[in-house]
């Protein structure tokens, strides 16, 4: 299935370094016997920011756990920064889709939490949350409980949390997808504006084409299960900065989504067609 890719008109989204940060090496994951994923392969480099689309149910938050150390892969590797991955991580700021804040904690105490397992100093740590809620626009809002927040802000404090440790890697399980539209596009562009400062290895995982496309430097796509797998990757290259609202008014932004689409949606009624 062979589909043209939309050739980049100009410079291309930065200069990469290309360093594999992450390497999914002939990964297949199972729940007894059932084969979630099989032989998956993907490589991120350093500073790239990979979005991951499929059905739902087709493997994808399984994939981002086996990154983070959270599940065992039945077969194959995956190494981050040359070393395999054995268990859990500490090198990654996980950023969720449900809300992950210690409610009887304000959003200080919840950021520095991304600190507290590092074993930084308490004063070192204040300093530093202070600075990162600053960052993600809610200074006043430290002594805040996350039941006194709104939803966007909350999102605002888990990003904090997940990017104040200064991870090599960051995974993202759609985590945008509880905030309405306006709210979405404002944190996808502070996202964005954060990430550009100090580019780490994303991958991030959406249900949300649009997202994948207006984020990522680069779109993978997983097939419906069982035994998902990479079906196709498809290079984004638009020009950083990007602003999620207007790029989606491009015309090179609507071909690659229709390129893309011709793709997913297959999977994604093979995905319901498997359901009945
Ligand atoms: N702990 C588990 N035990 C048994 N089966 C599981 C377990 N976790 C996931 N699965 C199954 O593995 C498959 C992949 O699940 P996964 O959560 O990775 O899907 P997903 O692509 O993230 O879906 P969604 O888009 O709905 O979040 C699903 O069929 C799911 O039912
Ligand atoms: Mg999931």
């Amino acid at each position: 299935m062979a589909l043209a890719v939309v050739k980049p008109m100009s410079v291309p989204s930065g200069e990469l370094n290309k360093r594999p940060m992450v390497s999914i090496d002939a990964v297949t994951m199972s729940f007894g016997s059932y084969v979630a994923v099989q032989d998956v392969n993907l490589t991120v480099a350093d500073g790239e920011f990979l979005a991951i689309v499929g059905p739902t149910g087709c493997g994808k938050s399984t994939v981002l756990n086996a990154i983070a150390g959270l599940l065992k892969p039945a077969n194959g590797t995956v190494v981050i920064d040359g070393a395999p991955v054995k268990g859990v991580q500490n090198d990654i700021g996980y950023l969720f889709q449900q809300d992950a804040l210690l409610p009887w904690k304000t959003s200080i105490e919840n950021v520095e939490l991304g600190l507290l397992f590092k074993g930084v100093p308490s004063a070192e740590r204040r300093e530093r949350s202070m600075n990162w809620l600053a960052k993600v626009g809610l200074k006043g809002f430290e002594h805040r409980y996350p039941h006194q927040l709104s939803g966007g802000q909350r999102k605002r404090v888990q990003m904090a949390q997940a990017l104040i440790s200064g991870p090599k890697v960051i995974l993202m399980d759609e985590p945008f997808s509880a905030l309405d539209i306006h709210t979405r596009h404002l944190m996808q562009n502070e996202l964005l504006r954060l990430w550009q400062e100090e580019r780490r290895a994303v991958v991030m995982i959406t249900h949300d084409l649009e997202e994948a496309i207006a984020l990522g430097d680069r779109v993978a796509i997983l097939a419906a299960g069982p035994r998902s797998r990479v079906i196709e990757s498809f290079p984004v290259e638009l020009e950083r900065p990007r602003d999620v609202a207007e790029i989606k008014l491009d015309p090179r932004f609507m071909d690659l989504y229709r390129n893309i689409w011709a793709s997913l949606r297959g999977e994604v009624e093979k995905s319901y067609e498997r359901r009945d």
